[in-house]
């Protein structure tokens, strides 16, 4: 950190075929505090850039191999390095030089102190772009929460005296039931079932609604695990139709100490992830497999696995981070993970994956049998 409280070391991904000129830069740079990966070429760069994770680029436009464009137009195809800021040393502004979209341009010839600068004021901006974007989607977030719960609500007035009056009408039917009429009886009965199976479905998601929004006013408890990953399996059961099988192994659920709306939302969560990492049009070929049981500690193991894209092995640990996402804009937050690790450890259990990159992953949660909770 310098004096304003700024933090100075970068890392800084250079990418320059100059060989003298790339030295140069390196040396500056290092002797500013930053630390900085070199490539000669733009195809080294990219491929530098998803393992180094860098927290800016500096581009080079004419190199061999991949040239800065090329570059550009790669970059912003991978959602996980999209975002990285680029500045670009150019000899000139020329509408065709402008059109690889850099965060900024810095003409040659330049000296060392005017790189160091604009590196700071392009990576600030991005920080400060990002905090506020972070917390944009946080407060959306809550309100989402807030108006689901709402929603849930308002649809359990008019559905509890929905599910009432189909149970009275069935009943009803049985009474005024002739031997003239049983026919047609049988058949009005048999609609006001389906009618009736309805409303108990939307009464279940209802429920589970209000409990995901709501994980933490209950407390911890001791709980059977199997109602909150059955009722996620129930709402997801539809999406994974269409991608693949699910199959669930439950052997037994040894009870633990938690809360019933935080294991739904992180069973959702992992659900969700499993059925958004296997593309629609082959559900024969895939699978999604819940396993529960008992580990080796006497305490609760549930597997959720899926035979999806897998996880690049340098971004496995990264999945945890809040807001960390691979996924387009606006098709994930990135807090499902993050959000998920903090309810198991508060429940004194692990979340961890595991995964095979082009063949699946497998997330495996850990909580602690109820003997072994300090009392
Ligand atoms: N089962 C999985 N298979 C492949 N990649 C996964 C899987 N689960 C998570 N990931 C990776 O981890 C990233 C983070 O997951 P997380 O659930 O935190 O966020 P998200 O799914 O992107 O967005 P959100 O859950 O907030 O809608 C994903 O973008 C994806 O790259
Ligand atoms: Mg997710």
């Amino acid at each position: 950190m310098d004096e304003s409280g700024n933090p100075t070391g970068r890392r800084i991904l250079l990418v320059e075929d100059d060989i003298d000129l790339r030295q140069a830069l390196e040396e500056a740079l290092v002797e500013n505090g930053h630390e900085v990966v070199t490539a000669s070429d733009g195809a080294l760069g990219l491929e530098k850039m998803r393992r180094f994770h860098p927290d800016v680029v500096v581009l080079d436009l004419m190199m061999p191999k991949l040239d800065g464009w090329q570059f550009r137009v790669a970059q912003r195809q991978e959602p996980a390095i999209a975002d990285t800021p680029v500045v670009v040393i150019s000899a000139s502004d020329t509408p065709a030089a402008l059109a690889v979209n850099a965060d900024l341009y810095v003409r040659k010839p330049f000296d060392a102190d005017t790189l160091v600068h604009a590196i700071d004021g392009v990576v600030n901006a991005h920080e400060r772009k990002a905090n506020f974007a972070r917390v944009a989607q946080t407060e959306r977030l809550a309100a989402l929460g807030t108006l689901a719960a709402g929603l849930a609500h308002e649809i359990n007035n008019p559905l509890t005296y929905v599910l009432i009056e189909l149970a009275h009408a069935m009943k009803l039917l049985d009474t005024i039931a002739t031997d003239e009429n049983r026919g047609v009886i049988d058949q009005v009965k048999s609609l006001t079932r389906t009618a009736l199976d309805g409303a108990e479905r939307i009464s279940g998601v209802t429920r589970a609604i209000r409990s995901f929004s709501r994980p933490d006013d209950r407390g911890l408890v001791p709980i059977d695990v199997r109602g909150p990953l059955e009722a996620a399996i129930r709402l997801v059961a539809h999406d994974v139709k269409l991608r693949a099988k699910l199959t669930t192994h439950f052997e037994t659920f040894p009870m633990v100490i938690a809360n019933e709306g935080g294991l739904g939302q992180v069973f959702l969560n992992l659900l969700t992830n499993a059925v958004q990492a296997i593309p629609e049009g082959n559900p024969e070929d895939n699978e999604i497999r819940v396993v529960a049981g008992v580990d080796s500690a006497g305490g609760l193991s549930i597997e959720i696995a899926d035979s999806g894209e897998g996880i690049p092995v340098h971004l496995q640990q990264r999945i945890f981070e809040p807001f960390f996402s691979t996924k387009p804009v606006g098709h994930g937050t990135g807090l499902g993970l993050s959000i998920s690790h903090s309810i198991i450890r508060s429940f004194g259990g692990s979340l961890t994956v595991t995964s095979d990159p082009g063949r699946g992953s497998t997330f495996r949660i850990r909580l602690p049998p109820i003997s072994s909770q300090p009392s």
